[in-house]
């Protein structure tokens, strides 16, 4: 396939520096500005925040401001906060270019995809839309918060084999979670803060889009309750949530199991190059799985779930797990690398 010319906004944050391990060397991508604010002028490796070793090549590249009629490229990441995306992503696809996002400032427009490449990519036909709306070639795709991906990839096997009637989560949420500097040291270390601003009616909502039915050009939104409860917890990477579903039809372990484990989804079918073989890794040791040992499994480090102590609960067709995703790599940079890579290979651009 021909390279296309990325600009990544945001570049130098938390997530930003996280893009740098897919695009560098990608098969298929080539970084062509990384964007910043803050930062514009200084060569990227002075400008990151986040501890990482940043390959020579891409350190010397000079952060510029994230303007479209600056910038030269054929597809546009973005990893801006979200006040900033709001209007910044606005002016790229108005000025034509593709545009994937993580951040949440245009998610539930009722055109724009939220996706999850495993689990709902029929949706990109929403960028037919956008494109009939506009004529100019510009769209915008988006990828869903960092907590709620973990979750719905692991409640997708359950709703097509069992079907779901109501989802509680209770969610254990690491520091880079909340950005460069996120919360201050005195406040986390040796602590717990059970509130996130906004976040808790994220997932809900961002659940009931995804696992949602596109029909006749609008997503018919999935019904059942999703009731999630959100804390900081003083760990690195790796949002670790202790789910519980009540499902319609009964079921057996075995079949929950299976179906967990044979899960796959469009990026292994088409050999995508950041699509990891298993989506979902089981773990039948009883105390997993944990952020420190378990959020850089799998054949793509990051960007597989970890789901383990797989349980039925007290309660009728009731059941109990864990699951863990990393949060900045299969919740941000990572599927927002692999949605790109889906909406190229489906032909959305070019
Ligand atoms: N952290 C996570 O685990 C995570 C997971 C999923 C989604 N997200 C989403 O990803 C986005 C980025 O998160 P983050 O944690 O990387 O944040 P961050 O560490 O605060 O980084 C923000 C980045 O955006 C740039 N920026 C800020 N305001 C800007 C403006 N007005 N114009 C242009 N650039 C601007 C900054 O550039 P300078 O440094 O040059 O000022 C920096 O590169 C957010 O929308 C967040 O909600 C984060």
């Amino acid at each position: 396939m021909k390279n296309l010319k990325i600009a990544l906004l945001g570049a130098t944050g938390m997530v930003g520096v996280e893009y740098i391990e897919f695009l560098h060397r990608h098969p298929w991508f080539k970084i062509s500005n990384l964007c910043g604010k803050k930062s514009v002028g200084k060569k990227y490796g002075e400008a990151v925040k986040a501890l990482k070793n940043i390959p020579k090549e891409v350190a010397e590249i000079e952060v510029v401001e994230p303007d479209p009629k600056k910038i030269d490229a054929d597809l546009v990441l973005s990893a801006l906060p979200s006040e900033a995306a709001r209007e910044i992503e606005k002016q790229f696809v108005e000025n034509g270019y593709p545009v994937v996002s993580e951040a949440s400032a245009h998610r539930m427009e009722p055109d724009v995809p939220l996706i999850i490449p495993e689990v709902n990519p029929d949706h990109l036909e929403l960028i037919n839309m956008q494109k009939k709306k506009r004529r100019d070639g510009g769209f915008i795709v988006t990828t869903p918060n960092c907590t709620a991906v973990g979750l719905i990839m692991s409640l997708k096997p359950l709703l097509d084999n069992f079907g779901i009637r109501k989802v509680v989560v209770a969610t254990y949420q690491a520091i880079t979670g909340a950005g460069f500097p996120g919360v201050p040291s005195y406040s986390i270390l040796g602590n717990i803060i059970p509130y996130i601003k906004n976040e808790e009616e994220k997932v809900s909502q961002e659940t009931k889009k995804i696992l949602g039915r596109l029909e006749n050009g609008r997503i018919k939104y999935a019904e059942f309750p999703v009731e999630a409860s959100c804390a900081r917890v003083p760990t690195i990477d790796g949002h670790l949530e202790a789910v519980y579903i009540e499902t319609e039809k009964t079921f057996d372990l075995d079949s929950v199991v299976e179906g967990f484990r044979n899960f796959k989804g469009e990026p292994q079918t088409l050999g995508l190059p950041s699509a990891p073989s298993e989506p979902i890794i089981l773990t039948d040791l009883e105390d997993r799985p944990q952020p420190r040992l378990d959020v850089m499994a799998g054949s793509v480090p990051g960007m597989s779930i970890v789901i383990g102590r797989i349980r039925r609960g007290e309660s009728e067709n009731s059941l109990k797990y864990f699951v863990l995703s990393h949060n900045r790599i299969r919740g941000a940079a990572g599927i927002a690398v692999l949605t790109a890579e889906l909406i190229y290979k489906k032909g959305y651009i070019g």
